[in-house]
This record gives C-alpha cells, sequence and structure tokens, in this order.
C-alpha cells in the first residue's frame, strides 16, 4: 500500500509536500485562502515637532512654508515673527518683497512657491512657499503641497512651516491637525505587492518637520497634541487604504478578521470583539447576508466590535447606559456581481470594502481618541460575492434575521442583501439609539455625484446636520439626497415581501429605501452612499468628538 508507506508519524508527506510547493506564492498560498494583510506603516523617518519661533533660526532650512492668515504683511504671521524679521535684514528685505507679490494672492489661492536663495551663490538653496489661508481647507492645502514638495525633492533635508496667525487656540490646533493629517496621508503609498521597495519617494530627504510657533501666541503643548490627533487620523486613513487596496487573494473574509482582531488587541482598554462564525448566523437567521456569502471559498465572518470609553465600570451590567451608536461597514471583499455577472468595472471591485476600512479605520481613530459618553458598536457583514455551484441564483427567496423575505431580481445588488442582517442585529439585537451605515452601495450613486462626492439618505434632520458640519471640517464631501417614499412601490415583490432592486432611474434611491425597511420605526438612521470616497474615516471620528 502506497498511502501508509508515505506518512511518517501521523504526517502525510503529500500534505508536507503541498504545503512546500504553497509556501512559494509568498503572501498567498494556492490551496488555502491567505490569513493575514501587511500593514503600511506611517512614515518614521519623518519627525514633526513644535518649535517656538525665538528658538530657532529660519535660515537653516532647506524647505520653509509661511503660513499666513490673509493677504499683506499686516496682521500676517510674518509680521509677528522675530526669525523672519531678521532673515529679512540679513537678506537685503527679502521676505518683504517675496510679501509684496503675493499681496497679488487671494485667500484659499494655489500655494505660490518662490525660489530664494540663502546667499548670493551659496548653496543650499532655501524654497520659500507662501501660502494664502489659514481655514481647515487652507491647512490640507499646504499638508499636501508638503507632502509632494519633500516626496520630489531630492536635496531638502529639512523644512519649517511658520504656523499663521489663528482667532483661537482651537483653530490653531484644527489647522496643525489638518495639516499633518494631510502631510502624511499624502505620503502614503502602497508597496506592499512591489518586490523592488523603492523607498526614495516615501519622504525624500526630509527627516525633520519644524512647526514654528509664533511666541506668545498659542503653547507648544497644544500643538504637540494637534501634531498627535494628526498622526493618530493618519494612522486610521492609512490602514483604511490598506484595506481598499489589498486585492481579494490577499484580503478576503477571513484576513479581514484577523485585521479586526489585531486592532481589537492594540486597545484591549477599550474595545471587545466578537466574531458570528457562519453556523452562527445560521442561527440567527441570517438568510439575506448567507445568502450573498454562499458562493465563495471563504465562510461568512460577521464581525462586531464595541468601543467603551476607559473605565472599567462600563463593562459591568450596572455601568450606566451610554448613548449607544452603531456604525455598519459594506463588508464585500470582492464583488464579481454573482450570476448577474458584471460585464464592466469588475477589476475595481476589490474596493466593495470600502465602507468596512471606513470602519475600521474608525476604530483605529476612536480607540486611540478616546471619546467619553458613547459607545459604539462597528459591525461588518464580511463575505464574498462569487459564483460556484452554491451560490444564490436570480429568483432566490432569502430570509433576513427580522422574518423579512427578499426576492433576488438581480445577484448584483448584493450589498443590500447583506446589509439587511446587519442593520437588524444593530436595530433589534444591540438596540443602538441611532445607526450609521456606509457603503459602497450603487454605480448610480457615483452617476448622480461624480467621484468626490458621497450620497447622505437620512430619517433625521439633526443626524444630517451633524453628519455635513463633519463633513464640512474634514473635507469629506457629502451630499444629501430625499429618501423619497414614493419610490417605496417599486421594491413590491409579487412573491416575497420586498424585491432587491428598485427602478432602473434614481437606482440610488431605492437602494436607501431598501435598507430603511430594516430599521424600525423612525430611530435615527443614516446611510451613505460612498463609492467616492472609499475608505476616508477621518470624519467618522470627527462626528463622535
Ligand atoms: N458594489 C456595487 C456598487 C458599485 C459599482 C459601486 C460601481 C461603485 C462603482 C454594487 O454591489 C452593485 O453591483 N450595484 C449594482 C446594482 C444594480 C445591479 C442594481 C450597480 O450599481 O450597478
Ligand atoms: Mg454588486
Ligand atoms: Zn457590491
Amino acid at each position: 500500500m502506497l498511502y501508509p508507506a508515505l506518512t511518517v508519524f501521523g504526517v502525510s508527506l503529500f500534505l508536507l509536500a503541498n504545503a512546500v510547493a504553497d509556501a512559494s506564492f509568498g503572501s498567498w498560498t494556492n490551496s488555502a485562502p491567505n490569513l493575514r494583510m501587511e500593514w503600511t506603516p506611517i512614515p518614521v523617518n519623518v519627525h514633526v515637532d513644535a518649535i517656538s519661533d525665538s528658538n530657532t533660526t529660519l535660515d537653516t532650512y532647506d524647505l520653509l512654508f509661511l503660513g499666513m492668515n490673509q493677504v499683506g504683511k499686516e496682521n500676517s504671521t510674518i509680521a509677528g515673527s522675530l526669525q523672519l524679521a531678521r532673515i529679512n535684514a540679513k537678506y537685503d528685505g527679502a521676505i518683504d518683497r517675496l510679501l509684496e507679490e503675493a499681496t497679488n494672492f487671494t485667500i484659499g489661492d494655489k500655494t505660490a512657491i518662490m525660489t530664494y536663495n540663502t546667499a548670493s551663490g551659496q548653496k543650499p538653496q532655501t524654497l520659500i512657499i507662501i501660502h494664502v489661508g489659514a481655514t481647515a481647507a487652507d491647512a490640507r492645502k499646504v499638508g499636501t503641497d508638503l507632502a509632494r514638495t519633500i516626496q520630489g525633492g531630492k536635496k531638502a533635508k529639512s523644512c519649517a512651516i511658520l504656523l499663521p496667525n489663528q482667532k483661537s487656540t482651537r483653530e490653531a490646533s484644527a489647522y496643525v491637525t489638518e495639516m499633518t493629517t494631510a502631510l502624511w496621508v499624502g505620503l502614503y503609498k502602497d508597496k506592499r505587492f512591489k518586490s523592488i521597495k523603492d523607498d526614495t519617494d516615501d519622504a525624500g530627504n526630509v527627516n525633520t518637520i519644524d512647526l514654528i510657533v509664533p511666541d506668545g501666541n498659542y503653547d507648544r503643548e497644544t500643538i504637540r497634541n494637534a501634531i498627535a490627533n494628526g498622526r493618530t487620523h493618519s494612522a486610521a486613513v492609512y490602514l483604511s487604504k490598506d484595506i481598499v487596496n489589498a486585492p481579494h487573494n490577499v484580503l478576503n473574509s477571513v484576513s479581514l478578521v484577523d485585521t479586526a482582531q489585531r486592532l481589537n488587541k492594540m486597545y484591549k482598554r477599550t474595545l471587545r470583539c466578537q466574531i458570528l462564525d457562519q453556523e452562527e448566523c445560521q442561527r440567527r437567521g441570517m438568510g439575506a447576508y448567507l445568502g450573498v456569502a454562499r458562493g465563495s471559498e471563504t465562510p461568512a465572518q460577521f464581525i462586531h466590535i464595541t468601543y467603551r470609553p476607559p473605565k472599567s465600570t462600563y463593562w459591568s451590567k450596572s455601568a450606566p447606559k451610554l448613548r449607544r451608536l452603531g456604525i455598519i461597514g459594506k463588508g464585500l471583499l470582492f464583488d464579481t456581481g454573482g450570476y448577474n455577472i458584471k460585464t464592466s468595472m469588475m477589476e475595481l471591485m476589490k474596493f466593495d470594502c470600502g465602507g468596512a476600512a471606513a470602519v475600521l479605520g474608525a476604530v483605529r481613530a476612536i480607540a486611540e481618541l478616546e471619546p467619553r459618553g458613547v459607545e459604539v458598536h462597528f459591525v461588518i457583514a464580511a463575505c464574498e460575492n462569487m459564483i460556484n455551484e452554491r451560490a444564490m441564483v436570480p429568483g432566490d427567496i432569502l430570509t433576513a434575521s427580522n422574518g423579512k423575505t427578499i426576492e433576488v431580481v438581480n445577484t448584483d445588488a448584493e450589498g443590500r442583501l447583506t446589509m439587511a442582517d446587519a442593520l437588524v442585529y444593530v436595530d433589534q439585537e444591540l438596540d443602538c439609539d441611532e445607526i450609521l451605515e456606509l457603503s459602497t452601495l450603487t454605480g448610480a450613486c457615483m452617476i448622480s455625484l461624480g467621484t468626490s462626492i458621497a450620497g447622505l439618505w437620512t430619517n433625521n434632520d439633526q443626524l444630517a446636520v451633524r453628519l455635513l458640519e463633519s463633513s464640512a471640517r474634514t473635507g469629506e464631501k457629502i451630499w444629501r439626497m430625499p429618501m423619497e417614499a414614493d419610490y417605496r412601490d417599486a421594491l413590491k415583490s409579487k412573491v416575497a415581501d420586498l424585491k432587491n432592486l428598485g427602478a432602473r432611474y434614481g437606482g440610488a434611491i431605492h437602494a436607501a429605501l431598501f435598507l430603511q425597511e430594516f430599521v424600525e420605526g423612525d430611530k435615527p438612521f443614516a446611510h451613505v452612499d460612498m463609492g467616492a470616497l472609499r475608505g476616508a474615516p477621518m470624519g467618522l471620528s470627527l462626528y463622535l468628538e
């Protein structure tokens, strides 16, 4: 007999041989789905610090960014900076000359770039960049511009940014947080799948970025905290981008669980992570979600992470009830369309976990920022919309966990099926006071609003105001769309309670109305159709402040 001869101490040599062959694929194997996704770290070689104006010598920097809160010398930081005055005097009024030219800029104008020789013919050259405007949006421009400049500039080693004058410490902090976030996010590059890791474009040769704080304006500790917040937001965005960028053979429902559990381990103090496996979801009657997951190699993974503020008593039964918020993200690690197979843009569909990416990024930011007085439940019904002999087919009738039956008219309208059970769980089982749902739900929403604005649907005006406010603060654009009750008839099915497809026109509105069917009564509920944002979570963490 061949088989026993090949078995040594109970280990089949066939299996061993397979394992060895599999290992050659690096991050994934041929016989089993990949179990772990690599995370991109924030470049560590860039040291950002706050330095007081009187303690620095500005002309030693290779790159100098001057923030101005308004056009003209008067009232600008430049007038208040001892060091600039000193440089100005040393180099024959060079700053004055730059400012005269800068008077032509308007607030919010494009960054002006000027080259300034530190002394006639001397090297290195100092590049001075004047930026007009002191709002959060201006701060983002400075950060993005800075990232681009240092990535491209091979010579510059040190860089200083003179912060613009602000009315209050709060505004100064917001400026610095936005600016540093935009800087680090601007430096993000996904090199995880490159065999040759070229790190010269990370941050050029710049290893010091000093934020020069005008003397007697706001204190250095405040600015240092604002830098730390920028780092926190950036780490969250890095994780979101990594999730959206990872291809399906690297990131599947199982490796997404690994990512969630790693976060949970990092923030043990405030997080709890529970995974409902396929059997548990079945026991709970999540037929809509499981209908989608049927066709995939990896089993459905229902991820539930809870955040509670750091006070151990909050975990006990007798603890006071905190405002309870549910945040759900669409977690399709790939969307082929199923048997209604996609005929276009399938290659993009690794991004169909943009909602989940935003949610896990927000978990990271929130666990780091530790907002008080709120309990947050993060939920992702993770799976893939694939084809095999078990996959759902058009015409199937699925039963969701609230008992509603759904006729699957089109297997490509799968996101709303997974969301149906996630919404019921957050609404009924967790009893959340407010529900926010994020998903790359429809191509129709992108047709309506383009590639940089997400659609917002909500039954609650106050919730709309709060979300629109955090959107304005972060620059992640959303636009409120109508929950048009008259369109609801289009979701009626002849054979089931609902069908998963509305009318051809206004497809994104029909999708929103479908989701609303799985939240009881008039509980505040918001749906963000975010194909356009693909995982930017900063607005989410601000919304919780
Ligand atoms: N994940 C897609 C939505 C999507 C498509 C977002 C392209 C961004 C870009 C979703 O599951 C889907 O396939 N929606 C269909 C719905 C249709 C079958 C009613 C769509 O939008 O085409
Ligand atoms: Mg689809
Ligand atoms: Zn999808």
